[in-house]
């Protein structure tokens, strides 16, 4: 099993929706078993709490699954997951930070790595935004997953044979 954690600031809004989109991509590329994912945050701002409503306005629009509880990021999830994907380049270095010197940063991107269109580095935090910046954050994530998913299928050889 290829296990990846996408991270944002709040665990309440990108980074719950990633993992979500992610599932069904990785669900409709019948590579259901092989790959799974789960999120959390920098933060401990939202520990425990549900996503944000419009993060499941996204999931119930879309016909995703989510069940997730915000959780914060630790060092020990770098044992724990293959890939690190963080939503933005704060949540980046703030990952990099508890990243313990003799691990390679090699297994950890940036979400937007994945996104051809992207004019920047970073998915926009949409908290302090109405529904549109949800709906923005879910076309990028669309993209960036299905990007994600070709890459994890070029670069494993598990995922083919
Ligand atoms: P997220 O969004 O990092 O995408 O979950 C945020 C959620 C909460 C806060 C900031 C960003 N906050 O400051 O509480």
């Amino acid at each position: 099993m290829i296990r990846v954690l996408f991270v944002c600031l709040g665990n309440i809004c990108r980074s719950p929706m990633a993992e979500a989109v992610f599932n069904s991509s990785v669900e409709k590329t019948g590579l259901s078993g092989l790959i799974d994912s789960d999120s959390a945050g920098t933060s401990d701002y939202h520990i425990g709490e549900p996503p944000d409503s419009r993060t499941m306005d996204i999931v119930h629009k879309y016909r995703l699954e989510l069940n997730h509880q915000g959780r914060q990021f630790t060092a020990s999830d770098f044992d724990k997951f293959d890939y690190i994907v963080a939503m933005d380049q704060s949540n980046l270095s703030n990952i990099k930070r508890l990243l313990p010197n003799d691990m390679s940063d090699e297994r950890i991107f940036l979400m937007r790595d994945f996104d051809h269109k992207a004019d920047t580095k970073d998915v926009p935090d949409p908290y302090w935004s109405e529904a549109d910046g949800f709906e923005e954050v879910y076309q990028i994530l669309l993209r960036s997953c299905q990007n994600f998913i070709d890459y994890l299928k070029k670069n494993r050889a598990d995922l083919t044979t």
